[in-house]
């Protein structure tokens, strides 16, 4: 059970430190004999903790590029650098997002400013076409590939508070399935997970969070809410080759919460 990705490396971008979902991914995916290299955000604070939480991998070797998908260039950069340094590339897993946090408060979606709605599109959808653009001829030559991007239930139901984040996580989901048609003739096969939420990072800047870890440990079929480690297991199958016939997917892990109705 333990060496379902041996052979296969690819890049992880959303590592901030070991509470985030792309650490869980990571962690699931090494131990199934995957080779990882990183992007991370730059500045001296946020890349030094995340250097921090991927030397908790005891990688073998590392490898992390500096990548702000908000700025030209910084994917280019990111993949051209990683093509010089990898033979290989069979996936890449997309664990980013940002909304300004000011806007992610029960009741004031209606005031978001065009502004931080075209960021958060930009930072948390665009950059996955424009992973997705960059990955292709590299994952083509070596047969074929994964694409993962993180989602949440947000995308598909009003979700106090979740808001901008919400109107993206659907324009994500939605380019997952417009990307696997692209590129499932190479194929490349793009899926995303929908994640239980997580006290992370990111999760903290949704005001009303500890009401959504609440109302999934409540009604969840399984009654209580998802661990990080298990959305890694996720990762796991939808990188390996158990799921070559699986894309465009929006995958559940989130303990059942997603089909309550009430
Ligand atoms: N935590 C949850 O409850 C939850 C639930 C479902 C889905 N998700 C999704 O999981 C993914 C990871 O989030 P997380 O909760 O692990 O939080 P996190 O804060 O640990 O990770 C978010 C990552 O996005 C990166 N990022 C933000 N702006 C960026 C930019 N311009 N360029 C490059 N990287 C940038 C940050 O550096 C960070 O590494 C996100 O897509 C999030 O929406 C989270």
């Amino acid at each position: 059970m333990n060496n379902l990705l041996e052979g296969k490396q690819g890049i992880i971008f959303g590592v901030a430190n070991e509470r985030s979902y792309g650490w869980h991914i990571a962690r699931a995916l090494i131990d199934h004999g995957a080779r990882c290299a990183f992007g991370v955000f730059p500045g001296e604070k946020m890349e030094a903790r995340a250097r921090l939480a991927i030397e908790a991998l005891e990688l073998r070797e590392e490898w992390i590029h500096p990548c702000d998908c908000s700025k030209p260039g910084s994917l280019q950069a990111t993949f051209e650098a990683y093509r010089r340094d990898h033979e290989r590339l069979d996936f890449v897993i997309h664990s980013i997002a940002f909304a300004d946090k000011e806007y992610l408060r029960p009741g004031n979606f209606i005031d978001t400013p065009r502004e931080s709605f075209l960021t958060a599109m930009d930072v948390s959808v665009f950059s996955l076409v424009s992973m997705a653009r960059h990955a292709r001829e590299q994952m083509k030559a070596g047969g074929g590939g994964s694409i993962l991007a993180m989602t949440y239930l947000g995308a598909q139901r009003a979700v106090p508070g979740y808001n901008a984040m919400g109107v993206a996580k659907a324009a994500l989901e939605s380019s997952v399935r417009y990307l696997a048609q692209d590129l499932g003739p190479d194929k490349i096969r793009v899926n995303s997970i929908s994640g239980g939420p997580l006290r992370t990072l990111a999760s903290a800047a949704i005001k009303g969070f500890r009401n959504m870890l609440n109302h999934d440990a409540r009604r969840a079929p399984l009654q209580r809410n998802v661990e990080g480690g298990e959305v890694g297991g996720a990762a796991v199958y939808l990188v390996s080759d158990l799921s070559t016939a699986v894309t465009g997917e929006t995958h559940f892990v989130d303990c059942g919460a997603n089909f309550v109705g009430f």
